[in-house]
Protein backbone atom coordinates (compact mmCIF):
# COMPACT_ATOMS: atom_id res chain seq x y z
CA UNK A 1 0.00 0.00 0.00
CA UNK A 2 2.72 2.20 0.57
CA UNK A 3 4.61 1.56 -2.06
CA UNK A 4 1.62 2.19 -4.19
CA UNK A 5 1.00 5.43 -2.86
CA UNK A 6 4.64 6.74 -3.71
CA UNK A 7 4.25 5.63 -7.48
CA UNK A 8 1.02 7.49 -7.47
CA UNK A 9 2.80 10.59 -5.86
CA UNK A 10 5.66 10.00 -8.44
CA UNK A 11 3.60 9.99 -11.13
CA UNK A 12 1.29 12.95 -10.10
CA UNK A 13 4.38 15.02 -9.38
CA UNK A 14 6.17 13.97 -12.82
CA UNK A 15 6.34 16.53 -15.34
CA UNK A 16 5.09 19.62 -13.40
CA UNK A 17 8.88 21.02 -12.63
CA UNK A 18 11.94 22.31 -15.27
CA UNK A 19 15.21 23.94 -14.66
CA UNK A 20 15.97 27.08 -16.50
CA UNK A 21 18.89 29.68 -16.84
CA UNK A 22 18.43 33.30 -18.54
CA UNK A 23 22.05 33.27 -19.93
CA UNK A 24 24.68 35.99 -19.91
CA UNK A 25 23.79 37.67 -22.90
CA UNK A 26 19.73 38.18 -21.96
CA UNK A 27 21.66 39.23 -18.57
CA UNK A 28 23.87 41.76 -20.47
CA UNK A 29 20.90 43.02 -22.34
CA UNK A 30 18.87 43.79 -19.47
CA UNK A 31 16.05 41.54 -20.28
CA UNK A 32 15.48 40.01 -16.97
CA UNK A 33 12.57 41.56 -16.04
CA UNK A 34 10.66 41.15 -19.86
CA UNK A 35 11.87 37.15 -20.02
CA UNK A 36 10.66 36.26 -16.19
CA UNK A 37 6.98 38.37 -16.92
CA UNK A 38 6.52 36.46 -20.07
CA UNK A 39 7.45 33.32 -17.76
CA UNK A 40 5.33 34.19 -15.37
CA UNK A 41 2.25 35.19 -17.55
CA UNK A 42 2.46 32.00 -19.27
CA UNK A 43 1.94 30.29 -16.08
CA UNK A 44 4.76 29.21 -14.30
CA UNK A 45 5.37 29.78 -10.79
CA UNK A 46 8.70 30.43 -9.28
CA UNK A 47 9.86 27.81 -7.17
CA UNK A 48 13.46 28.46 -6.84
CA UNK A 49 15.58 31.50 -7.78
CA UNK A 50 19.22 33.26 -7.91
CA UNK A 51 21.49 35.27 -10.00
CA UNK A 52 24.10 33.41 -10.37
CA UNK A 53 27.61 33.05 -11.96
CA UNK A 54 29.10 29.52 -13.54
CA UNK A 55 32.65 28.73 -12.96
CA UNK A 56 34.33 26.65 -15.89
CA UNK A 57 34.07 23.71 -14.04
CA UNK A 58 30.35 24.19 -13.38
CA UNK A 59 29.36 24.67 -16.65
CA UNK A 60 31.61 21.79 -18.09
CA UNK A 61 29.67 19.81 -15.93
CA UNK A 62 26.32 21.47 -16.42
CA UNK A 63 26.97 20.67 -20.18
CA UNK A 64 28.75 17.35 -20.34
CA UNK A 65 26.75 15.79 -22.92
CA UNK A 66 28.14 18.20 -25.75
CA UNK A 67 31.79 17.56 -24.93
CA UNK A 68 32.61 16.08 -27.76
CA UNK A 69 30.50 18.57 -30.43
CA UNK A 70 32.68 21.08 -31.98
CA UNK A 71 30.76 24.08 -30.03
CA UNK A 72 31.75 22.86 -26.57
CA UNK A 73 34.88 25.43 -25.88
CA UNK A 74 32.37 27.98 -27.38
CA UNK A 75 29.24 26.72 -24.97
CA UNK A 76 31.64 27.16 -22.10
CA UNK A 77 33.07 30.33 -22.60
CA UNK A 78 29.92 31.56 -23.15
CA UNK A 79 27.78 30.87 -20.47
CA UNK A 80 30.70 31.22 -17.75
CA UNK A 81 31.64 34.94 -19.06
CA UNK A 82 28.95 37.05 -16.63
CA UNK A 83 25.60 36.24 -14.24
CA UNK A 84 22.98 34.08 -15.01
CA UNK A 85 19.29 33.92 -13.27
CA UNK A 86 18.97 30.36 -12.48
CA UNK A 87 15.39 29.09 -11.48
CA UNK A 88 13.06 26.15 -11.06
CA UNK A 89 9.41 26.69 -12.62
CA UNK A 90 6.43 24.68 -11.36
CA UNK A 91 3.73 23.96 -14.17
CA UNK A 92 1.56 21.26 -15.62
CA UNK A 93 3.73 19.26 -18.34
CA UNK A 94 6.62 22.21 -17.64
CA UNK A 95 9.46 20.61 -19.49
CA UNK A 96 7.53 20.71 -22.48
CA UNK A 97 5.49 23.50 -22.27
CA UNK A 98 8.49 25.30 -21.24
CA UNK A 99 10.31 24.79 -24.29
CA UNK A 100 7.32 25.76 -26.29
CA UNK A 101 7.43 28.67 -24.86
CA UNK A 102 11.56 29.42 -25.35
CA UNK A 103 11.29 28.02 -29.17
CA UNK A 104 13.81 26.41 -31.11
CA UNK A 105 17.72 26.27 -30.34
CA UNK A 106 18.44 28.39 -32.96
CA UNK A 107 16.03 31.56 -33.17
CA UNK A 108 15.91 32.05 -36.59
CA UNK A 109 13.69 28.54 -36.31
CA UNK A 110 12.03 29.04 -33.51
CA UNK A 111 8.65 30.31 -33.82
CA UNK A 112 6.96 34.03 -33.47
CA UNK A 113 6.35 35.63 -29.57
CA UNK A 114 8.51 32.58 -28.45
CA UNK A 115 11.68 33.90 -25.87
CA UNK A 116 14.73 33.24 -28.11
CA UNK A 117 12.55 34.50 -31.29
CA UNK A 118 12.41 38.01 -29.31
CA UNK A 119 15.48 37.25 -27.28
CA UNK A 120 17.92 35.63 -28.52
CA UNK A 121 21.15 36.95 -31.01
CA UNK A 122 21.74 33.65 -32.57
CA UNK A 123 22.32 29.89 -32.15
CA UNK A 124 24.92 30.01 -29.58
CA UNK A 125 23.67 32.72 -27.51
CA UNK A 126 20.37 32.02 -27.26
CA UNK A 127 19.07 33.75 -24.07
CA UNK A 128 17.69 30.78 -22.57
CA UNK A 129 18.10 27.07 -21.55
CA UNK A 130 14.96 24.97 -20.49
CA UNK A 131 15.58 21.70 -19.43
CA UNK A 132 14.67 18.48 -21.80
CA UNK A 133 13.29 15.57 -19.56
CA UNK A 134 12.06 15.41 -16.33
CA UNK A 135 15.04 13.70 -15.24
CA UNK A 136 17.45 16.33 -16.36
CA UNK A 137 15.02 18.84 -14.68
CA UNK A 138 15.30 17.53 -11.25
CA UNK A 139 18.89 16.76 -11.99
CA UNK A 140 20.13 20.50 -13.12
CA UNK A 141 17.39 21.96 -10.48
CA UNK A 142 19.47 20.12 -7.62
CA UNK A 143 22.90 21.22 -9.60
CA UNK A 144 21.94 24.82 -8.29
CA UNK A 145 19.46 24.54 -5.30
CA UNK A 146 20.08 23.26 -2.19
CA UNK A 147 16.56 22.15 -0.83
CA UNK A 148 15.69 24.56 1.52
CA UNK A 149 15.72 27.07 -1.26
CA UNK A 150 13.08 25.87 -3.04
CA UNK A 151 9.39 26.66 -2.17
P1 LIG B 1 19.64 24.41 -23.87
O1 LIG B 1 20.13 23.04 -23.44
O2 LIG B 1 20.62 25.52 -23.54
O3 LIG B 1 18.25 24.69 -23.37
O4 LIG B 1 19.50 24.43 -25.45
P2 LIG B 1 18.85 23.34 -26.40
O5 LIG B 1 18.41 22.15 -25.60
O6 LIG B 1 17.83 24.00 -27.24
O7 LIG B 1 20.07 22.95 -27.31
P3 LIG B 1 21.24 21.88 -27.04
O8 LIG B 1 21.34 21.02 -28.25
O9 LIG B 1 21.06 21.22 -25.70
O10 LIG B 1 22.52 22.81 -27.01
C1 LIG B 1 22.93 23.43 -25.82
C2 LIG B 1 23.40 24.84 -26.11
O11 LIG B 1 24.62 24.80 -26.84
C3 LIG B 1 24.70 25.94 -27.68
N1 LIG B 1 24.82 25.50 -29.07
N2 LIG B 1 25.63 26.09 -29.91
N3 LIG B 1 27.10 26.78 -32.23
C4 LIG B 1 26.21 25.78 -32.29
O12 LIG B 1 26.00 25.17 -33.30
C5 LIG B 1 25.49 25.45 -31.07
N4 LIG B 1 24.60 24.46 -30.95
C6 LIG B 1 24.18 24.51 -29.67
C7 LIG B 1 23.43 26.73 -27.48
O13 LIG B 1 23.65 27.73 -26.47
C8 LIG B 1 22.47 25.67 -26.99
O14 LIG B 1 21.40 26.23 -26.29
MG1 LIG C 1 19.64 21.15 -24.16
Amino acid sequence: MLIFAAKLKKHIMAGNRTFTMLKPDAVEKGHIGAILEQITTSGFRIVAMKLTQMTRRDAEKFYEIHKERPFFGELVEFMTRGPIVAAILEKENAVEDFRTLIGATNPEDAAEGTIRKKYAASVGENAVHGSDSDENAKIEGDFHFAGREMF
